[in-house]
C-alpha cells in the first residue's frame, strides 16, 4: 500500500489481486447466534466475499450486503443461487446511511489496516435496527494475531475492543436495548491460529 491509497483502493486491490480471502463460509459466531432466528431482512455491513449474505439468504433472509470492494462483491454474487434475496452495495460505511430499517444488522469481523471509523459506523448501524430487531457485532478481540502488511497501520488495542467496550462506545438510550449475548470465545482459525472472538447481540425493544 502506498501512502495515498485510499480505503477503497486498498481493499479493491487486494481482493481483486487475491481473489477469495476468507473462508467463503458463514462465520462460527453468526451461525451460533442466528441460526433459529426468524428470517427477515438483514443488513451485512462490510460483507466481504458474502459468506455470511449467502448462508443466510439461503435460510430465507433478505439480505442487504455492503462492502467497499467491488470485487469481493462480484465473488459473493458469482456464487449466489437463484433465489437468494441478496443485494449487493459498493459502498464506503463512513459515509453510507442506511436507507431503511432491518431486523438484523450484522457486523462481522469490520476491521481494518487502513482507515476505518468502526464505531461511528456501529453507531449508525444501531440506529438502523428496526423495534424487535437485533444488531450483532462479532469481532477480534484483545492484542491483534496478526502482523500488519508492510506500510500499515498495527492495530492498537482500541481498535479491537471488548464486548463491553463495544457496548459502551454504541451509546445505546437506556432501557431501548436487551443484551442477548455479551462474550468472549476462542476459535481455531487456520491462518491465525487461537483467536478471541468478541460477540455482542442486541434486540431493540419494542415500545
Ligand atoms: C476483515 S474483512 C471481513 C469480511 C467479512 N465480514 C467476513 O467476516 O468474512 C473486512 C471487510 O470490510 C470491508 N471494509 C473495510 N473498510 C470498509 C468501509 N469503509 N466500507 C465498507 N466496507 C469496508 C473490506 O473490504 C473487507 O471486506
Amino acid at each position: 500500500m502506498t501512502e495515498t491509497q485510499s480505503a477503497a483502493e486498498y481493499w479493491e486491490n487486494r481482493y481483486r489481486e487475491n481473489g477469495k480471502s476468507w473462508s467463503g463460509s458463514a462465520n462460527a459466531a453468526l451461525v451460533r447466534e442466528i441460526n433459529g432466528v426468524a428470517p427477515g431482512s438483514a443488513l451485512d455491513l462490510g460483507c466481504g466475499e458474502g459468506g455470511d449474505a449467502l448462508w443466510l439468504a439461503h435460510l430465507g433472509w433478505s439480505v442487504t450486503a455492503v462492502d467497499i470492494a467491488p470485487s469481493a462483491l462480484a465473488i459473493g454474487a458469482a456464487e449466489q443461487q437463484p433465489g437468494d434475496d441478496i443485494t449487493w452495495i459498493a459502498a464506503d460505511l463512513s459515509d453510507w446511511l442506511p436507507p431503511r430499517s432491518y431486523d438484523l444488522v450484522s457486523s462481522c469481523f469490520l476491521h481494518s489496516t487502513v482507515d476505518l471509523p468502526r464505531e461511528r459506523i456501529l453507531r449508525r448501524a444501531a440506529t438502523a435496527v428496526a423495534p424487535g430487531g437485533q444488531l450483532l457485532v462479532v469481532g477480534h478481540s484483545g492484542a491483534p494475531h496478526w502482523d500488519a502488511p508492510e506500510g500499515h497501520h498495527h492495530h492498537a488495542p482500541e481498535e479491537l475492543p471488548t464486548p463491553d467496550e463495544v457496548l459502551a462506545s454504541l451509546q445505546l438510550e437506556d432501557g431501548d436495548w436487551d443484551v442477548l449475548t455479551n462474550e468472549l470465545v476462542e476459535r481455531p482459525d487456520a491462518r491465525l491460529g487461537t483467536t478471541i472472538d468478541g460477540i455482542l447481540r442486541l434486540r431493540r425493544r419494542v415500545e
